[in-house]
């Protein structure tokens, strides 16, 4: 190694400090390619980590379809057997949603509520035809074989990890905010708001249907019904938010489905 490099510029000859400087230059001209090398290398990686990304989102995209197709048939399935609900379990879905929305609850569009939702009598799959079609009023014991359909559904539903969610609203949809509900008894915040906000929907969409043994009730009156039970049947909170949902709102909701 040259020893004069060491010394102060004023004390090198001319030629040395041009070889200083050629030197200089070749190890600046050397970082300046291994910098460009490196951005390269991060573009590219930054371009594979986008392709992997956007693969991803379209997996994910089409796994949340076959799920939501599978909910839908499984709902579907439910629902042929019950010959007065028609569609109800959709309409239910689309009310709730609606209500999630206005009570400000985070992603009311996500499909574990949606699947809940749809899903809430899967239970019912086990109720005997004979207690399920029954015209008149059920017997004790065939009440209490009915009133098992949440925890059944929840069982059905609950090993299945994409239905974890669902398997809430399942379970408590027909708790009641005063805790004389069931299965649970749960009551207030205990119960899962999703099934909160279920237990409106539900009520709201069978007193707004035809049933059997008597007409559906006019939208206004099915509301005003609804709205007593705050507090009593359901979440206050709830109920506000439900209150501010206009009739066109529901209305169109129920001709859609
Ligand atoms: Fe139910």
């Amino acid at each position: 190694m040259n020893k004069r490099v060491g010394l102060p510029v004023e004390l090198r000859t001319e030629a040395e400090l041009t070889q200083e400087i050629a030197r200089l230059r070749a190890e600046l001209a050397r970082r300046e390619r291994e910098a460009a090398d490196k951005e390269l290398q991060l573009e590219r990686y930054a371009a594979d980590l986008r392709e992997t990304f956007k693969e991803e989102r379209t997996l994910t995209l089409q796994l949340t379809r076959s799920y939501r197709a599978t909910v839908r048939a499984l709902s579907n399935a439910v629902e042929a057997r019950d010959a007065y609900t028609g569609k109800h379990a959709e309409r239910v879905a689309a009310y709730g949603i609606e209500i999630a929305r206005a009570l400000g609850l985070p992603r009311p569009d996500s499909p574990e509520l949606e699947f809940g939702f749809l899903l809430h009598d899967i239970g019912k799959v086990a109720v005997p035809d004979s207690i399920l079609y029954k015209p008149g009023s059920l017997t004790v014991e065939e009440r209490a074989l009915m009133a098992r359909h949440p925890a059944v559904g929840a069982e059905i539903v609950g090993g299945i990890e994409f239905l974890a969610e669902a398997a809430e609203v399942v379970r408590s949809h027909h708790e009641r905010w005063d805790g004389m509900g069931y299965p649970d008894g749960l009551c207030g915040e205990e119960i899962p708001v999703a099934a909160r906000v279920f237990a409106v929907a539900d009520v709201f969409d069978a007193l707004t249907t035809d049933r059997p043994y008597r007409t559906a009730f006019p939208l206004r009156e099915a509301r005003a019904m609804i709205i007593e039970e705050a507090g009593t049947h359901f979440d206050p909170d709830v109920i506000d938010a439900f209150r501010n949902i206009d009739d066109r709102t529901f209305a169109q909701i129920g001709r859609d489905a």
